[in-house]
Order: C-alpha cells, then sequence, then structure tokens
C-alpha cells in the first residue's frame, strides 16, 4: 500500500498511530538537528519531523529533499510542540521513521503555494503545477460538484443525458465556426458545434421529452474574461412546455445550486424584466441589479436650456452616486477621461453634486438656473451628498451603453459590486430581430429556431423590428448565465422566418433542411435554455475569469500554451487531407 492515510486526514486523536502517507514536498525547514517537510496531496498538507538522532539512517537523504519531490513515508503520529491553529493538521506531525524517494523533481518555475510569484503566463504553460495550488484546485472541485447537482437534480427532473455528436454541420448562434477537414470525404468540412441546438430539437421529434447534456461548445469568437473558445453548457430542452415553464424549472435549479453550493437560500421569485426596461434603465442586457442606480432620462428638463450639447443630443441621461458627492475634481476628472476612451466613446461628462444645503452645484451652472437644476435633483430623487453624473449622445442606444459602463465603474469604485452578494433576475421579451446597419438586413438575436410571442406574429412583415421574442436570459451580478427560447415547431412559420432573414429557399433548405423535414413528422411544441457552466462556476468561486475554473484553458489569443496549440501540421497530413496552405 502507498499510504495508509491522505496528507490532510491526521488530527490529535491520532497520536501515536503509525501511518504510511505519500505526497509532494511542498517545503524543507532545516533547523540544526531537526529537519521539518510539509508534505501535500489533494486533501492537505502535513508536517513530517527527521531527526538527526533518532533517524541516522535516513537523516542524509531527507536533507536532499526538495520542494515537489514525490516522497513516501512511515512514521509515527506525534503531537507538536508548536501548533499551528490555521492547519486543519496543526497539532500534529510525523516522526518520520522511513523515507522513500519516489520521484525526484527539478526547481519549479514558480512557488507552488496559495498566494504565488508565477506570473500569468508561466502558470499558463505550466499549467499541471499550477493545478497543484489549492486555489485552481478547489475551483475544480467546486467544478465538480456544481455538474454532480446538476445531473442530480435534472435526473430528478426525469430529464435524459444524451450525447450529441462534436463532429456535426455549422450550427447558426451567431458566432464563427471551428471546422474539420473531412479525410473521407475530400474538399469537405464538418464543424465542431456552437451549441447542440438542432441536435436537441431533433431528440424532442423523437419524443425525449426531457434532454439535457453537459456539453463542450465551440465559438470561434473575440475572448474576453468571460469566454473561452472552447466552454461548457448544461444544455436543456424540454416537450409541451410555454415559457413559464421553462423559467420556472431553472429558475428552481438555479436556487437549488445556490442552497447546495454557497449554501444561500433564494425565497423569493426571479425579477423578470424586459429587454426594453433592461435596456431603458440599465443600458445593457444584463443589468448588474446588486445596487440600484438606474437611469433617470432628462430630456425633457434639461434641453431647451442654451446648452448646445444638451439641447442638440437624442439622449440625455444620467446616473446618482448615493453619497459620492465627495468626489474630488481629480475623481470626476478620472472618471470623464474613462468615458472618452475609444473602447466607451463619449465626448464628455456633466456632474452635478447635491450640497448639504440640498442645493445642487454642477459642472453646467452658467446654462442652468437653479430652479432647473432642482427638478433634475427630483428627477433623481436625489439627496444631499448624492453626485449626479448625466451622458448625452447623438445615439440613444449608443450613449446609453456608455453610460451602463459608467455606471458599472462608479459602482465598482464605491464597493457596490460585492462578490458575495448575488442578485439574479431573467430578461424576457428580447426583440426577435436586430437590425444590421452594416448589412441592411435583419439577423435573429437569439438563433433562427426562435419564436415569435403569438401576439407579434401580426407584426412580422409590417413593423419587423418590433417583434418580441418568446427568448430569454438569466442574469446573475451583470452576467448572462444562461440563455433559450420557446422554438418554432411549425414548418410554415419557420420559412417565414427564414425569409424575413434572408434566406432563399435552397439556402433554407440545404442549411436546415434536416430539421424543417423532421417538422413534418411531427413536431411537439418545444423550448430550452443553455447555462454557461463555467461562468457559474467563476460566478461561485468569485473568480474575475472564467479561465480559471477550467483546468486547461486557452489565452487570450486561443493558443493553449502549454500544448502549443495550434501548430503547424505537416506536408503529408496536409496532402492526406486535400488541403493547401497559401501564404497570405
Ligand atoms: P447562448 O448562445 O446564449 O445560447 O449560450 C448559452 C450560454 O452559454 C454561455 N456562453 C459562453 N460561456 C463561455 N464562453 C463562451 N464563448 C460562451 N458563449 C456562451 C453563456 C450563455 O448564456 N443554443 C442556445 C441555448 C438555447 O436556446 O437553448 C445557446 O447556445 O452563459
Amino acid at each position: 500500500m502507498y499510504r495508509t492515510r491522505t496528507c490532510g486526514a491526521l488530527r490529535l486523536a491520532d497520536e501515536g498511530l503509525e501511518v504510511t502517507l505519500a505526497g509532494w514536498v511542498q517545503k524543507v525547514r532545516r533547523m540544526g538537528g531537526m529537519t521539518f517537510v510539509d508534505l501535500r496531496d489533494r486533501y492537505g498538507v502535513t508536517q513530517l519531523a527527521f531527526n538527526q538522532e533518532i533517524n541516522a539512517p535516513i537523516w542524509e537523504q531527507a536533507n536532499k529533499l526538495a520542494r515537489e519531490f514525490v516522497i513516501q513515508v512511515k512514521g509515527v503520529v506525534r503531537e507538536r510542540s508548536s501548533k499551528n491553529p490555521n492547519m486543519p493538521t496543526g497539532e500534529i506531525e510525523l516522526i518520520v521513521s522511513s523515507l522513500n524517494v519516489l520521484n525526484e523533481a527539478i526547481t519549479p518555475p514558480f512557488t507552488i503555494e496559495d498566494e504565488t510569484d508565477g506570473g500569468d503566463d508561466i502558470r499558463m504553460k505550466y499549467r499541471y503545477l499550477d493545478l497543484r495550488r489549492n486555489p485552481v484546485r478547489a475551483n475544480l472541485e467546486l467544478r465538480h460538484k456544481m455538474t454532480f447537482e446538476v445531473r442530480s437534480y435534472l435526473d430528478k427532473q426525469g430529464f435524459l443525458e444524451v450525447e450529441t455528436p462534436v463532429l456535426v454541420n455549422s450550427t447558426p448562434e451567431g458566432a464563427r465556426d471551428f471546422i474539420v477537414p473531412s479525410r473521407m470525404n475530400p474538399g469537405q468540412f464538418y464543424a465542431l458545434p456552437q451549441s447542440p441546438q438542432t441536435l436537441k430539437q431533433l431528440l424532442m421529434v423523437s419524443g425525449f421529452d426531457r434532454y439535457f447534456q453537459i456539453v463542450k461548445c465551440f465559438r470561434d469568437e473575440d475572448l474576453r474574461a468571460d469566454r473561452q473558445p472552447e466552454f461548457t453548457q448544461i444544455d436543456c430542452e424540454m416537450s409541451f412546455v410555454e415559457q413559464d415553464d421553462v423559467l420556472e424549472l431553472f429558475e428552481g435549479m438555479a436556487k437549488h445550486l445556490f442552497k447546495v453550493i454557497r449554501g444561500v437560500e433564494i425565497k423569493e421569485p426571479f425579477v423578470r424584466m424586459p429587454w426594453h426596461d433592461a435596456m431603458k434603465y440599465y443600458g445593457s442586457d444584463k443589468p448588474d441589479l446588486r445596487f440600484d442606480m438606474r437611469f433617470v432620462e432628462l430630456m425633457d428638463i434639461m434641453q431647451g436650456h442654451g446648452f448646445p450639447v444638451f439641447d442638440s443630443a437624442a439622449y440625455v441621461g444620467g446616473i446618482c452616486a448615493k453619497g459620492a458627492a465627495t468626489y474630488t475634481r481629480k475623481q470626476l476628472d478620472a472618471l470623464t477621461d474613462f468615458v472618452k476612451r475609444p473602447q466607451i466613446g463619449a465626448k464628455g461628462m456633466v456632474y452635478a453634486r447635491v450640497e448639504a444645503d440640498g442645493s445642487v452645484k454642477s459642472s453646467v451652472d452658467k446654462f442652468y438656473t437653479q430652479e432647473t437644476l432642482q427638478q433634475m435633483k427630483d428627477a433623481f430623487q436625489a439627496e444631499p451628498g448624492d453626485l449626479i453624473l448625466i451622458l448625452s449622445g447623438d445615439d440613444v442606444m449608443k450613449t446609453r451603453k456608455q453610460l451602463c459602463e459608467l455606471r458599472l465603474e462608479v459602482a465598482s469604485q464605491l464597493g457596490l459590486r460585492d462578490k458575495n452578494k448575488f442578485v439574479c433576475l431573467w430578461v424576457v421579451d428580447f426583440p426577435l430581430f436586430e437590425w444590421s446597419e452594416e448589412d441592411q438586413r435583419f439577423y435573429a438575436m437569439h438563433h433562427p429556431f426562435t419564436s415569435p410571442k403569438p401576439e407579434d406574429i401580426p407584426l412580422l412583415d409590417s413593423d419587423t423590428g418590433a417583434v418580441r421574442a418568446n427568448a430569454y436570459d438569466m442574469v446573475i451580478n451583470g452576467v448572462e448565465v444562461g440563455g433559450g427560447s420557446i422554438r418554432i415547431h411549425d414548418s410554415a412559420l419557420q420559412n417565414k422566418m427564414f425569409q424575413l432573414l434572408g434566406f432563399t429557399e435552397e439556402k433554407a433548405d440545404e442549411q436546415f433542411g434536416f430539421l424543417m423535414n423532421a417538422f413534418k413528422f411531427g413536431a411537439p411544441p418545444h423550448g430550452g435554455l443553455a447555462y454557461g457552466l463555467d461562468r457559474w462556476v467563476s460566478l461561485f468561486a468569485g473568480l474575475d475569469s472564467i479561465r480559471d475554473c477550467i483546468a486547461f484553458p486557452k489565452n487570450n489569443s486561443g493558443r493553449d500554451v502549454m500544448l502549443d496549440a495550434p501548430t503547424a501540421i505537416d506536408q503529408a497530413q496536409l496532402d492526406e487531407l486535400n488541403l493547401r496552405i497559401v501564404e497570405s
């Protein structure tokens, strides 16, 4: 037997016990006639004590130990003279009687401690060493616990886990596909699924009724902190359901996860916010509701007083930061610089402080009477000590998005984005279509299989952009953690959708004929949702990026720096695949 206990198991009650442990050398402390070694495995750390007098035969060997050696030791558990209350095993140590070096190790490129000296790049290159560190390992343990709970919850609700293929054709989720050449079909390519959307719909046609899959999805899109090119969905689909059925079931699952994973009991139903309100009041389809700071539109109050910037704007609106009137001129200038960054693109920012006597002092006082400024203050229900920040612009949506960035930045500065507070909501009633100025055509906002709200079907031709979808996203703390819709199950309506999306009949048939044909054989009404597992885990773990809850993630350029992928392939492989590299 390699070991009789793990490195996290021994306690004072085990004193006198002879045990065998195996693990990695975390730290060696040589102190005259004694050498102490911290031995680590997944379960914890145990202190080993080597005593020169008692252990003469292994003393020399013990003193050759270095960080990350893999060793096996036998010894007796003893109470420690200087205890460490911060370690579960801190009251004991193992007096070693025999030592077996299982594997020596070269010096690791960074310290394998909770607080490491290794930068991002080096830790990514040696990810298997980074994974030895407690915080990273804990994230993967959390991930395991979540998938375990998800499976158990969905199983109890009658869902069947069905695997769908990874070599498929293109699935239209709006990102670019990763493409795989087919050797046996020269000149033809598979696509890796952006999601198993069409396949899960086919499973509904097959009568599976309730499907789920914890599944890898692949999207070739620009990466951000909450995006990876391959990520994992908890993908679900249900038959004979309406929107409320889906929302209730998956809200139940969210509450279950909060309870079992974070110990947070959420009793109230999640707020359901129409997309239009989310955009109007928060400038985002994923509002962070841990704090209020709702937008207030000021066109009525602030236009027509001779301030040219506001008078000519299509949108004037602002937020009220409670208690932030203490912001200095320097802080306000920094906020102005923040909104003027090219990524945000505002032209400037107007501010107003509510003074202790209730009067308002603004950066544009010369254009406004105190009476108008008081009207503005009332519109925000602002109080003495509050700070009002206002943006304006020619494009309503763009200005709202800029104000959204400002809202988030100010909230971060005021410490309102507490990682241990969670506020969940559903954003509902998304528009079915999104107009592209660039391409002068409509795109599906979600995907082309999303059904319109029945009451909006008459608008499909007359006011296409106004049609609302039976689509919903779940948002927690400003992160879109899931999304789905009720699907179209009627071929005539689906064909109409394709037509509005600019597909010719041939193109629609070529891309989606298999689904349309299937629907002719009796498709049940159905709908579903997919949660982003990586985003859930990173929220629960309080991480800033989903990278740290993925065992082997890609970096921001989509590279696996540990495997050094992607790489060129050799000529023989290219020939076999009928591929030729064209230098650009
Ligand atoms: P959607 O595209 O909204 O819907 O994806 C569902 C959820 O997956 C997560 N997600 C991502 N996570 C990490 N990296 C990415 N690149 C990434 N892209 C998406 C998000 C998102 O909410 N087929 C539909 C679902 C349905 O209609 O049932 C779909 O894929 O948390």
